[in-house]
């Protein structure tokens, strides 16, 4: 923070108030600090929950000396985040307090300006508080909200938190904004050495075309991703799927159209906090209590196929294989001869050219449907797609043929359909797990399967297959994980909603079904509601059985989806499927408002978005 001559006057003042207060200087651990109290070299702020504690320190074969916050242990190792990482002191005199305009700042022994929070003074109260909070948040407050810095994670009214600043290490509870508007977030910088917390040369953040990734950039740009978010795991990382309890969440969108990534770990002891090192490495850390040590439980690339495009074009990379990278079938290397000598920079290109747009006398149309698409399974999407929301597996397809510019696409649960337009790169086949993605190649291609005659039909029928044996797997696969999901932001939200009389036994059955707070609908209102399922009340019928659209009492719009009587699905099934389908609130997904159990009828009651399509509410 450059210290200009509009401070001047601030800087007396911090002067003059620096030697006021030195009389009241810090000596015992408390995790707050108050205008006119210090933390100097040598003393600490420590959290309440005692992880997170706050003061100077040096890192190892250096002089130089940050202001930091470190996890359990008082170590550079376990530097979770530092203030002044541009402007180390280089000796034992600094000072970290609140300078009298507000802010938080590092003063060195002339008591000059080292680093500051760097907040407009006019939006701080001049009296304020700085707490280190139980996540490990340093936030500043005005002194009245102090005490309610006990919040985990975020914190709302606090006018500069840590949590907003973090340097190379995102923790739970941290906010990740994603916004298309707003470009790339590139939220965290490594250090640039071991030993040097100054800026490096890799960053990790969000790419937030929408469906976002996690990405890691070096100087010449990525150099690995997540895959893309389908409102339950990334779905370049198959490994996740396995493991439900990620404890990511991508926030519904605000005003603005921004969200933001969460992390909350299930269980605390597990994964701590994730971290981009200064070698352009993602780390996952957690704790081992034994050591005393932060241990690395995954890094990303974890092997040559994480390596953002090692391939290069219309190439696919196999960890397996010999050699690693091949060409998509329907394409032969771009220049045979470095391809041969493992130079993989040129990538594929088409064996056979494709019609589309490549004759002007044959209609964009037609020429589209000339194509054909080859499906290649168990693969992390390439990059750089466009998607679709309102769209069915079908739709996608002939939405692919129809346009020329459109290379490939995949009709993804929970993102629905991607397209891709630019080359395809960075896919890696997995051994297990991974996505289907349908390859446009030409007719005359073979291996190609016809499909134009009948397109609507197979794929409505593979579609609705999926569908349900992707909900029936996740059912089943999951049944016994779901216990202890966070539901807290739906269940208060849509409280209003839910002030209905529910008779005693349904709410103490439903209970017992519930498990966690999913707000449970008596029978009585959800047949006022719609009219007692009338003709006129149907939007439809899907495959698990008719979809009403209802209005509460208190105006609300609803869309009920009865499921059919005949299902055999017993209530712990329904309970589960209830809570998955909770779990994946998810920008394309209808919102899930409750649930309602009347005997044998099993009902989902989805917030009614009239602009949406119908197929929403029939899938889900
Ligand atoms: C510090 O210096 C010593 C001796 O040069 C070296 O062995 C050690 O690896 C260094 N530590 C770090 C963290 O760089
Ligand atoms: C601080 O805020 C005031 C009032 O909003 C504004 O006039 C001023 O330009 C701001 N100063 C800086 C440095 O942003
Ligand atoms: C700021 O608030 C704290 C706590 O309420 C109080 O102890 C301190 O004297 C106040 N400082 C000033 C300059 O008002
Ligand atoms: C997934 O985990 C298994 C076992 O931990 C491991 O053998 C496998 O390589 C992992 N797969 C990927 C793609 O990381
Ligand atoms: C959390 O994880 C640890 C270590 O894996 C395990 O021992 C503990 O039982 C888990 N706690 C819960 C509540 O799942
Ligand atoms: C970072 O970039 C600089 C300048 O290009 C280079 O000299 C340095 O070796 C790089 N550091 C790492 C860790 O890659
Ligand atoms: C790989 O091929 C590209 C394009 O032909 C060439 O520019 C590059 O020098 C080659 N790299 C190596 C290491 O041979
Ligand atoms: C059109 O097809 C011909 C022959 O199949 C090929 O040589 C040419 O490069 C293609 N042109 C374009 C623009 O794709
Ligand atoms: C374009 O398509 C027409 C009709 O199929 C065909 O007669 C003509 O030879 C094609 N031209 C080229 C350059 O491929
Ligand atoms: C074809 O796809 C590209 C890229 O997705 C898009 O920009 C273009 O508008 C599409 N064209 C038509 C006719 O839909």
């Amino acid at each position: 923070m450059p210290f200009t001559g509009k401070n001047r006057a601030s800087l007396f003042l911090i002067s003059l108030f620096f030697m006021w207060s030195s009389l009241f200087s810090y000596s015992c651990a408390a995790n707050s600090l108050s205008q006119g109290q210090l933390v100097r070299d040598g003393e600490t702020l420590v959290s309440r929950s005692g992880n997170f504690k706050l003061g100077f320190f040096r890192t190892e074969n250096s002089s130089l000396r940050y202001v930091g916050i470190w996890y359990r242990k008082i170590s550079f190792k376990t530097c979770v985040w530092v203030a002044n990482r541009d402007s180390p002191l280089s000796d034992e005199s600094g000072v970290l307090t609140i300078s009298s305009d507000g802010n938080l700042v590092v003063l060195d022994g002339d008591h000059r300006l080292v680093w500051s929070s760097g907040i407009n003074s006019s939006s701080v109260p001049t009296n304020s508080t700085a707490v280190l909070t139980d996540a490990g948040n340093l936030v500043l407050l005005a002194n009245a909200d102090a005490d309610t810095a006990s919040a985990d994670g975020h914190v709302s009214n606090a006018y500069w938190q840590s949590f907003e600043h973090p340097t190379d290490t995102f923790l739970p509870g941290m906010r990740v904004r994603v916004n298309s508007v707003a470009g790339e977030n590139h939220n965290l910088r490594s250090w640039r050495s071991l030993n040097d917390p100054s800026p490096g040369n890799y960053s990790m953040g969000i790419d937030p075309r929408l469906p976002p990734q996690i990405v890691i950039w070096g100087q010449s740009g990525r150099e690995w991703r997540s895959g893309h978010w389908n409102g339950l795991v990334f779905t370049g990382m198959p490994n996740m799927t396995s493991d439900i309890q990620n404890g990511f969440r991508l926030s519904a969108p605000e005003e603005d159209g921004s969200m933001y990534f969460t992390y909350t770990p299930l269980n605390r002891s597990n994964l701590l906090m994730f971290r981009i090192l200064w070698n352009g490495m993602g780390e996952e850390l957690g704790w081992d209590e034994t050591d005393n040590e932060l241990t690395v439980l995954k890094k990303q690339p974890a092997k040559e196929c994480d390596v953002y495009n090692k391939c290069g074009d219309f190439a696919i990379c196999n960890e397996m294989g010999s050699p690693k990278c091949s060409c998509m079938e329907g394409f032969i290397p771009k220049s045979p001869d470095q391809w041969k000598r493992g130079n993989w920079s040129m990538g594929c290109t088409w064996k056979t050219r494709l019609q589309c747009g490549n004759n002007s006398s044959i209609s964009v149309g037609d020429g589209g449907r000339m194509d054909r698409f080859l499906k290649l399974d168990g693969v992390k999407l390439p990059d750089f797609a466009d998607y679709f929301s309102a769209t069915i597996g079908d739709e996608c397809e002939v939405k692919c043929l129809e346009n020329c510019s459109c290379k490939a696409y995949a009709f993804v649960k929970g993102i629905w359909c991607m397209m891709w337009s630019k080359n395809l790169i960075d896919v890696e086949h997995f051994a297990e797990g991974g996505m289907t993605l349908q390859i446009r190649l030409a007719n005359s291609e073979p291996g190609t399967k016809s499909k134009i005659s009948n397109l609507r039909m197979i794929v409505t029928a593979f579609v609705g297959a999926f569908v349900s044996g992707i909900t029936v797997f996740l059912l089943w696969r999951f049944k016994d994980n779901l216990k202890g999901f966070l539901f807290d932001d739906i269940v208060k939200s849509e409280e209003q909603y839910l002030d209905l009389s529910r008779p005693d036994g349904l709410a103490s059955d439903a209970k017992q079904v519930g498990g966690p707070d999913i707000p449970v609908f008596d029978f009585s209102s959800i047949e006022a509601a719609t009219n007692v399922f009338s003709e006129e009340n149907k939007l439809g019928l899907g495959g698990f059985g008719p979809v009403y659209k209802g209005k509460l009492l208190g105006g609300q719009e609803i869309a009920v989806k009865r499921l059919s009587r005949k299902s055999s699905q017993g209530v712990e099934e329904f309970k589960n499927e209830v809570m998955v389908i909770a779990r994946l609130q998810h920008r394309n997904l209808v919102r899930l408002l409750g649930f309602c159990i009347q005997g044998e009828d099993k009902m989902l009651v989805y917030e009614y978005m009239p602009n949406r399509s119908l197929d929403y509410f029939i899938f889900w």
